[in-house]
């Protein structure tokens, strides 16, 4: 039996129960059969969740970019590593093998050490899904500086927030991103962000679109004459296990956005290990993962995870719908994709258009679908499974998080039955827990209550940077001694978990996670605006959308509310992006509140979404008459 590849239920069941009997036996054995380590570990784990502090595999020496990269170059390097599939379906998709993308890094480490980088400096990423991102990811590991990938569809503000609270010295941008149609100018950007920026002294700048840019001299850079001077060899830094890997922003319900930390050997161990089980990955597949590595998933299941097994891992830059519909099942025939892993949101929005975008394309090479980011619903599960899939590969559905690392909960294909919208059974080393009412952990099956974990994992956030009150605040306070995820599920009658959403002030719009909190903190920026309120409503495609309550400084005053809206929108593009933007807006005399001047939300999510027929008592609020108001002026 192998504890690292798991192919059978029977088999699963045995090595979870080892995983929750013997951890640290469990994750060493994992470690030592399947990675490149310069010194062994002292010890496996050591924690204590009321500081919270985690440690694993303490003592260990590595660098996570020999287990991705160059342990492969023996016998793969001619392999392919990362399949790049470009925006435009005519141009050439490149396939860059191991021994390529080893070179590729190598230069980029070189250039970056040139720079005055080094161990333990931050770096701010903010590239679009072309293979630059990858490799300068890698480049950064190379020599043990910190990743900051910032996703590049959020706006100059956003950029230049996230850049400041890590301290970045370096970003790395390109000339523009082309998505679909639309060609975006990222390089001004990132020079607006930047006067807002005084710790970065260097920009580098990838070239995709070949238009006219401004240069700032003794700042900005083109990268490709540097990294064609720079030298294909690049000794890695040998990192602790502990070390920092990367930060990345995640939204919190309140205030700024928490810079959530990573750190090497366990996240490494992790994301393999899920990698390898979850998608049942075999030597010759090809796997593609449509997320952007501006997001986790992004990072565990593009770059390191894959790259750790040694995979083919497509880099799709385009979108789903340009030129039409058909695009991914297009690239899935074009090369043969066996693993393919996506979010609801893409495909409720194809599910609308009619099945002949689907029908048209060879997917028989798929073996295995994948589902994160959000609960998938009934309809699109079986939409995705029927026509997709045929029926014939598994959908697995995964949940977990930024601050998780690794997919926690999903089925592993071939291995569990799948039910619809259930994330199923957690996997190897994962203990779930579902707290009640009472801070109580709820025992058996049949049960509903908030998600927690109680015992660590090897890929879970060490830290908030720069704030480790936050982290302790926002992720170990709710319960005694466990890790609490934000979210709630149930536990079915077979102890199968289903996720059922985000029990605070988080809302998941097309799979991006949006805290209230921010979005209101910029609209009440606009001159007019004396408060507001932002709820989730249900969409058919996004999943949610946002709905903005907003009480205006001069009550009955004779606005042009329709300009209003875009103003309030404009804002809320400046500051967070325009996935931010609200869908509705409602202009309000007053909000519901409690008595101690809380707002009710769960008040105003029901209104929003339209489902007024029960509101519960309303007559302990300050000013219940407002409840009345609200519901007539409903937009
Ligand atoms: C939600 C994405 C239901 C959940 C990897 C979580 C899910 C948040 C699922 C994290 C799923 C993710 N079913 N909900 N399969 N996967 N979520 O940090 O609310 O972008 O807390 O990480 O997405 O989003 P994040």
């Amino acid at each position: 039996m192998s504890n690292y590849h798991i192919k059978h239920l029977e088999e699963y069941y045995k090595v979870y129960r080892k995983s929750i009997r013997e951890p640290e036996l469990f994750w060493e054995e994992i470690a030592e059969e399947h990675f490149v380590w310069r010194k062994r570990w002292d010890k496996v784990l050591s924690w204590d969740f009321s500081k919270p502090e985690v440690k694993w595999y303490e003592g260990a020496k590595l660098n996570i970019t020999e287990n991705c990269i160059d342990r492969h170059l023996r016998i793969n390097a001619d392999k392919t590593a990362i399949l790049f599939e470009p925006n435009d379906p005519d141009e050439p998709a490149q396939h860059i093998t191991y021994q390529q993308l080893s070179e590729k890094v190598n230069r980029f480490a070189n250039v970056l050490k040139k720079k005055g980088i080094g161990k333990g400096d931050r770096v701010c990423i903010y590239l679009p899904m072309i293979p630059e991102l990858a490799v300068s990811v890698l480049a950064c590991a190379r020599i043990g500086a910190i990743h900051s990938v910032v996703f590049a569809g959020f706006s100059s503000t956003a950029l230049s927030t996230r850049i400041n609270d890590s301290d970045c010295k370096i970003v790395i941008t390109s000339d523009g991103s082309l998505r679909g149609t639309k060609t975006i100018d990222l390089k001004s950007i990132v020079d607006e962000a930047l006067e807002k920026c005084a710790c970065v002294s260097t920009v580098l700048v990838a070239k995709r679109i070949d238009t006219d840019i401004h240069m700032k001299e003794g700042r900005d850079e083109w990268l490709q004459p540097l990294l064609d001077k720079a030298s294909v060899e690049c000794e890695p830094e040998i990192m602790d296990a502990e070390d920092p890997l990367f930060i990345l922003y995640t939204s919190g319900s309140t205030g700024t956005p928490k810079g959530m930390v990573h750190t090497t050997a366990g996240y490494m161990v992790y994301t393999a290990y899920t990698f390898k089980n979850v998608f049942q990955y075999r030597d010759n597949d090809i796997y593609w993962c449509t997320a952007d590595i501006g997001w986790i998933t992004g990072h565990s299941y593009i770059i390191y995870g894959p790259l750790a097994n040694g995979a083919t891992t497509v880099m799709f830059e385009g979108v789903p719908n340009y030129p039409d519909c058909g695009r991914f099942w297009e690239v899935v025939e074009k090369h043969k994709v066996n693993q393919f892993y996506t979010a609801p949101t893409a495909i409720r929005a194809l599910a609308k258009e009619t099945v002949e975008f689907v029908n048209k394309y060879d997917l028989s090479s798929l073996k295995v679908l994948g589902s994160v980011g959000e609960p998938i619903n009934e309809e699109a599960w079986h939409w995705y499974n029927d026509n997709v899939g045929k029926k014939k590969s598994p959908l697995v559905d995964t949940w977990w998080q930024t601050e998780t690392g690794g997919i926690m909960i999903s089925p592993i294909p071939y291995v569990t039955p799948t039910i619809p919208t259930y994330a199923s059974l957690p996997l190897p080393g994962i203990q779930p827990a579902l707290m009640g009412e009472n801070n109580e952990e709820l025992q058996g099956n049949q049960v509903e209550g908030k998600l927690c974990i109680k015992y660590p994992w090897p890929s879970m956030a060490r830290t908030v940077w720069g704030n480790h009150e936050r982290y302790k605040e926002t992720y170990f306070s709710a319960y005694d001694n466990v890790y609490f995820t934000g979210d709630g599920a149930l536990r079915n009658a077979v102890g199968y978990y289903r996720i059922t959403g985000r029990v605070d002030d988080v809302i998941i719009v097309s799979g991006h996670n949006l805290g209230t909190a921010p979005i209101e903190d910029a609209i009440n920026e606009h001159p007019a605006v004396a408060e507001s309120a932002i709820v989730g409503f249900p969409h058919d495609v996004k999943g949610n959308a946002l709905y903005g309550y907003v009480i205006l400084k001069e009550v009955g005053a004779d606005r042009n509310h329709d300009n209003l809206r875009k103003e309030i929108n404009q804002i809320i593009t400046e500051h967070i992006g325009p996935i931010a933007k609200l869908d509705k807006i409602q202009f309000t005399n007053g909000l519901p509140k409690t008595r101690s001047g809380k707002i009710m939300r769960r008040i105003l999510r029901k209104i929003a979404g339209n489902d007024i027929s029960n509101l519960g008592d309303t007559s302990t609020l300050l000013n219940p008459e407002v409840v009345q108001e609200i519901k007539e002026n409903v937009v």
